[in-house]
């Protein structure tokens, strides 16, 4: 089993939701954390909270979709804690609508999703989240880190109506975790660089929180215990996955027993 106290964690998009929430579990237990995102005050106000819990942690701005953005994370990590041991790229966003809006009573498109709706959330929530692994592990294997890369997939992976951008990003953050874990078995890196992926299903963040109450509602009929997924939850989850090492390769849901199929 490892351990977190002392290991280093990379967390983009860390200035909210539920990577300021691993953030903080992760220094709770003794661990480090690099914490990067966009948003600088937000970054500030995480990074306060961490000290005060006694925690150590360094911050950068760094947007995702920029390669030396992610290269310069990736040797910050280095630089100052020598060695990253987690990696969990958070840093996402969604842009919902249709497709196609077609009007029921003429036939008629009324409106095409465009190309910048699709390509944005593509940007951060796919290309952003490849190079801050690609960057990160690069540096892990450099320095002879050992430890875990954790992508944040969805229950969207499995297809969600009004989010064909975000559901193809999250589809692919399912199965890179065997792409990887493959490629580094053949490598001889697999024991040491682990590959897995959350999927989680409706989250206690700002972005679900913020949702008008009869959509909010209605997602909750649909969760058998009731409520939405806490963060710390999520924050626990990869905790766990982190220290069993047999954990690797593999998708894993926290949803709260969420109806996906099944609706009996
Ligand atoms: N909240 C949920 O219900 C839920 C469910 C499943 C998966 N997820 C996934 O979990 C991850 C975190 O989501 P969250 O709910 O904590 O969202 P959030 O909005 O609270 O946090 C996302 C963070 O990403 C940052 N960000 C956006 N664009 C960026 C960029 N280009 N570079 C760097 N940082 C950037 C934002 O500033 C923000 O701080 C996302 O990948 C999301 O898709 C969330």
């Amino acid at each position: 089993m490892l351990d977190i106290s002392g290991s280093v964690a990379v967390i983009t998009g860390g200035a909210s939701g539920i990577g300021e929430s691993l953030a903080k579990y992760w220094v709770s237990h003794g661990g480090k954390i690099v914490l990067a995102d966009i948003e600088k005050e937000g970054l500030s106000r995480v990074a306060k909270e961490i000290r005060e819990l006694g925690g150590e942690v360094v911050t950068t701005i760094c947007d995702v979709t920029r390669e030396e953005d992610n290269h310069a994370l990736a040797v910050l990590a280095i630089e100052q804690f020598g060695s990253i041991n987690l990696v969990l790229p958070c840093a996402g966003i969604i842009k919902d609508g249709l497709m196609l809006s077609v009007d029921r009573e003429t036939g008629n498109v009324v409106k095409k999703m465009p190309l910048d709706q699709f390509q944005s959330v593509l940007d951060i929530n796919l290309t952003g989240v490849f190079l801050t692994v690609r960057e990160c592990t690069e540096q892990m294997i450099y320095s002879d880190s050992k430890g875990l890369i954790c992508l944040i997939s969805s229950v969207g992976s499995l297809g969600t109506a009004g989010q064909i951008n975000y559901s193809s990003t999250k589809a692919a953050m399912s199965v890179m975790p065997k792409v990887i874990t493959a490629e580094f078995f053949r490598k001889n890196l697999a024991h040491k660089i682990r590959c897995v992926a959350i999927a989680p299903g409706y989250v206690a963040t700002p972005m679900i929180k913020g949702m008008n109450k009869n959509a909010l509602d209605k997602i909750l009929e649909n969760v058998p215990i009731k409520r939405l997924v806490e963060t710390d939850e999520i924050a626990s989850l990869v905790g766990e996955i982190y220290r069993n090492e047999a954990l690797a390769g593999e998708v894993f849901y926290v949803h709260g027993g969420l109806r996906l199929g099944s609706k009996g």
